[in-house]
């Protein structure tokens, strides 16, 4: 099983003291740090581009995981790359030709990750599993943060994590929407390695606390611990 990580989403953070909320996570221990690109198409609400990961670039020494909730991603994959993306989803159900889409993250370089909705079923990523460094299970519609988890998902990722054993067992899993103590602690063992977190992390005024609390739901090591 691969070692669980913890991904505060800024998309529940203070974006008028973004590059302060995004220090006191990476000081409280956090892993990846969750970037929701919404364009008000693929979902009904809008947020950041390529600037702002720009500008979070030198604030942290973390993973910046770019989640597309975008129509036609492939235009902007670069744009994302040359700003400062480490890892870089779309979702299968924007794009015409997801093959090719994944193929263009993975030439420039960076982790290719394929996200499905709720609805969508697990069947939509299989036949790129070997293509793929992750896949993201939305355990709720995109689009907003503070929703509740939708348990109906845990199927996916049993399926897909028994698949990725046989086919690619490096590929990472993540799960967003909705993730608390209790449902990730419920995703662990379902499968699920990166666990994203928005308003459970930055709700809560001591972020480091919750990001503790997360870690020891699904038993990860704080890296003040590991090795001790
Ligand atoms: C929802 C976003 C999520 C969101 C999760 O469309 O993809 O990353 O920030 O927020 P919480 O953890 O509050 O459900
Ligand atoms: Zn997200």
């Amino acid at each position: 099983m691969l070692a669980p990580r913890i991904a505060p989403s800024i998309l529940s953070a203070n974006f008028a003291r973004l590059g302060d909320d995004v220090r006191r996570v990476e000081a409280g221990g956090a892993d990846v740090i969750h970037v929701d690109v919404m364009d008000g198409q693929f979902v009904p609400n809008l947020t950041i581009g390529p600037q702002v990961v720009r500008d979070l670039r030198p604030v942290t020494k973390l993973v910046l995981d770019c989640h597309l909730m975008i129509e036609t991603p492939d235009a902007l994959v670069g744009d994302f790359v040359k700003a400062g993306a480490d890892m870089i989803s779309v979702h299968a159900e924007a794009c015409r030709h997801l093959h090719r889409t994944v193929h263009v993250i993975k030439a420039h370089g960076v982790k290719a990750g394929v996200a499905i909705n709720p609805a969508t079923p697990a069947e939509a990523v299989l036949p790129l599993l070997e293509d793929l460094d992750f896949v993201l299970v939305m355990s709720v519609n995109p689009g907003f943060g503070g929703q509740s988890f939708i348990p109906a998902v845990l199927h996916k990722v049993r399926r897909i994590r028994a698949e990725a054993d046989q086919r690619n067992p490096s590929l990472s899993i993540e799960i967003d929407g909705g993730i608390n103590a209790t449902t990730a602690t419920v995703a662990r063992e379902a499968g699920v390695d990166l666990f994203v977190a928005g308003s459970a992390v930055f709700g809560d005024t001591d972020v480091a606390n919750a990001i503790r609390r997360l870690q020891r739901a699904v038993g990860a090591t704080p890296d003040h611990l590991a090795g001790a």
